[in-house]
């Protein structure tokens, strides 16, 4: 369902961009071709975001072989699926078909075993995987599931014609289709047409960033081309962003609280100290990590 909001204008002074970020080409699960879009050397800045990969392909190659059985320990991972089809299985008995539009939001806490394997043998295959920490006190929690179709996504069109889904967080009034209290994350796919401009709320300690996937944009005097994330400023004065469409393009917007808490990444395991991962480890070595019980 699309909801149409009235003319509002709630930001009265943009952030910047601070940095344009290139990804990095690398493989990941069982050689799944992906662009690496946030890296680890960037988890502190964007803080409570650990990762982000883009997917892209119409070559089955490039995807067919998926992500077979593997853990994850400490965070959240939420996909996007903008097109193709990907079977989910985890050891929490959960099982979904994430497909066109959908999203997957998997909060791991303790621990799953999960596969993600494609049900297509050709066309386009297309999306994000974006990983969220958690906080200390919930980073062993029982693992949580949800998935999404795109139609059950909540979506606004504003009056200059942008559309807008709202996987996370609130925009213009609308509240996404998950919430967390202690990160606050804010997850948008924006799609506007040519000279449209779109305005963002967003509170200046949030740490904040956009990846354009189609076209390009303008905030401010920077130009922000296609498949570039930019990270915007944290100006204590701002209250928003501000985005002009020089082209018609599409981004995902993402923003959320800090944590500031220690990071310690071992693969698929993000824990506060390297005992935390120790512990992951041998869990994950004696079969105890995607325990129910
Ligand atoms: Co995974």
């Amino acid at each position: 369902m699309t909801i149409a909001v009235a003319p509002h204008l709630p930001v009265t002074s943009s952030r910047t961009v601070e940095r344009l970020v290139t990804g990095q080409a690398t493989s990941d699960g069982a050689g799944v071709k992906l662009t690496r879009v946030l890296t680890q050397n960037l988890q502190h800045r964007l803080d409570p975001f650990l990762m982000l990969d883009a997917f892209g392909s119409d070559k089955a190659d490039d995807y067919i072989a998926g992500f077979p059985d593997h853990p994850h320990r400490g965070f959240e991972t939420v996909t996007y699926m903008i097109a193709g089809r990907m079977l989910h299985r985890d050891s929490a008995g959960h099982e979904g078909l994430l497909q066109n539009g959908g999203v997957q939001w998997m909060t791991a806490g303790k621990g799953v075993i999960h596969s993600e394997i494609p049900q297509q043998e050709e066309g386009v295959m297309e999306g994000f995987q974006l990983w969220l920490n958690l906080h200390s006190t919930e980073k062993m929690n029982a693992p949580w599931y949800r998935d999404f179709q795109s139609e059950q996504l909540p979506r606004l069109q504003t009056p200059k014609g942008v559309d807008v889904t709202v996987i996370a967080g609130d925009s213009h009034g609308v509240r996404g289709a998950v919430t967390r209290d202690i990160t606050q994350p804010l997850y948008l796919d924006v799609h506007m047409p040519l000279g449209s401009r779109f305005e963002q709320a967003l509170p200046a300690g949030h740490n904040a960033f956009l990846y354009v996937y189609r076209g390009e944009v303008r905030i401010g005097d920077q130009t922000v081309p296609e498949k570039r994330m930019a990270i915007l400023d944290n100006a204590t004065q701002a209250d928003g962003v501000v985005i002009e469409a020089s082209t018609d393009a599409k981004l995902i917007l993402v923003a959320g609280k800090p944590l500031k808490e220690p990071i310690v990444q071992y693969g698929p395991f993000v824990m506060n100290s390297q005992e935390e991962i120790y512990q992951a480890l041998s869990d994950y070595r004696d079969g105890r990590l995607g325990e129910t019980a």
